[in-house]
């Protein structure tokens, strides 16, 4: 076994969507355009209503996947396929938007904590014009492997023989939400076809000797298995990992196809308000 070192490490930067949301974004930035399959990672997260409840009125997607989880808060979401999702603490949610969706994410609390993150998976060029599905996960749904000093979510992919609901076919997405005890180690396999990364959202962790600090990104090296240990303050962090599509990237907005030409039928297509073409719900 090869155990994964940092590779590379992004502090999070601030940046405004939305309606005037404040999001904390590594992967989509100037220091990591994307880091394939991923084209996109925000992490949201404050209790200053100020910061939140705007929201993210109706805007359009094309060409990729979003997985949203919650990890405290309670936001609705529409969209253009017709689901009205309800996100919990905890919930999570997995929309291919491919040939298009116009969806809207709005908070449904005027005060407290609003804290989770939002993940773009690209999809490969022959799914990218496929009908768009969804699926959406209540928190209950999620299973938690209890093990001393150690909580693991598995949102997608597998840990200690347990499956997540989430199934993203054409990247295998692993997605872990661990928690570790002050001191606590976390072992898993990850196999060397994906790539995978790490994002520490409460307390510190080390790694192959090197801190990955609060609020940042670490890109895993190669290698086929993954340790961590928790820093003095404990450590909570995404675990997630894909197979890269290795194909060609053109992102523009909230569309990312393979080239320039798709990406003008894009803006075309929502210009004249041909974005949607597929109106009724699938599931994933
Ligand atoms: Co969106």
């Amino acid at each position: 076994m090869t155990q994964r070192s940092i590779a590379q490490l992004i502090q999070a930067r601030a940046v405004r969507e939305g309606a005037g949301v404040t999001v904390h974004r590594t992967i989509g930035t100037s220091g990591l355009q994307h880091f394939d399959p991923f084209l996109m990672l925000d992490h949201f997260g404050s209790d200053d209503p100020s910061q939140y409840i705007a929201g993210f009125p109706d805007h359009p997607h094309r060409g990729f996947v979003t997985l949203t989880y919650m990890l405290d808060g309670h936001m609705l979401h529409h969209d253009s396929m017709g689901n009205q999702g309800d996100l919990r603490s905890g919930a999570a949610q997995w929309m291919r938007a491919a040939s298009g969706v116009i969806h809207s994410e709005m908070p449904q609390q005027t005060a407290g904590l609003m804290r989770g993150f939002q993940l773009w998976i690209n999809l490969p060029a022959t799914q990218k014009m496929s009908d768009p599905a969804y699926q959406e996960f209540a928190p209950e749904r999620i299973p938690e492997v209890r093990e001393a000093k150690r909580r693991v979510r598995v949102i997608s992919g597998e840990y200690a023989g347990v499956h997540g609901p989430v199934d993203d076919p054409h990247t295998q997405v692993q997605y872990l939400d661990v928690n570790l005890d002050a001191g606590a180690t976390f072992q898993s396999t990850l196999p060397t076809a994906l790539r995978a990364f790490v994002y520490v959202f409460e307390g510190s962790a080390q790694t192959q000797g090197k801190d990955v600090p609060l609020h940042s990104l670490a890109i895993l090296g190669d290698g086929d298995e993954f340790t961590v240990t928790a820093g003095a303050q404990g450590a909570r962090f995404i675990l997630v990992a894909g197979r890269p599509l290795g194909e060609p990237i053109v992102k523009h907005g909230p569309f990312v196809m393979n080239t320039p030409a798709e990406m003008e039928r894009a803006l075309d297509d929502y210009r004249i308000g041909r974005l949607v073409q597929k109106k009724a719900s699938m599931r994933g």
